[in-house]
């Protein structure tokens, strides 16, 4: 399967370690994609999303921390966006556990989750790298 979501030089945030974890989430998104798509045992399926909900729990605590260090004044609504996706994860996660993948999961993985990071650091994340950026310098 063809690599859907990719971190480009162009989604920098201008910090190193966010970077890093914004590229690993998009390559476990891909992971998790190319597992429901070659049908894989939901054990396998399972781990996956499992591992993608901590890594994204602790990649957002990380970046919520970056942002309020740096005096970014509009944490409290990008905190609010991060809340948000998180209760739709768990409620996606929920209803893997209970009724195990299906292949309609594949939609619902490359919008809700894909589209969703590529967008959200395309766009929401590079306001607090633009005010940070300008604000040091
Ligand atoms: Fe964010």
């Amino acid at each position: 399967m063809e690599i859907k979501f990719e971190w480009t030089p162009s989604m920098s945030v201008g910090n190193k370690i966010i970077d890093e974890q914004h590229k690993k989430l998009l390559e476990k998104i891909n992971e998790l994609l190319t597992s429901i798509e070659e049908e894989q045992e939901n054990e396998v399926i399972g781990k996956i999303i499992s591992f993608l909900g901590d890594y994204i729990n602790e990649h957002l605590r990380y970046e919520e921390k970056y942002m309020a260090e740096n005096f970014y004044p509009d944490l409290k609504d990008h905190r609010r966006i991060h809340g948000y996706f998180v209760e739709k994860y768990n409620d996606f996660e929920n209803r893997f556990n209970e009724n195990g993948y299906s292949l309609e999961m594949l939609q619902e993985v490359e919008t809700f989750l894909g589209d969703w990071w590529v967008k959200h650091i395309g766009q929401e994340d590079k306001k607090y790298a633009d005010y940070i950026r300008e604000t040091k310098s």
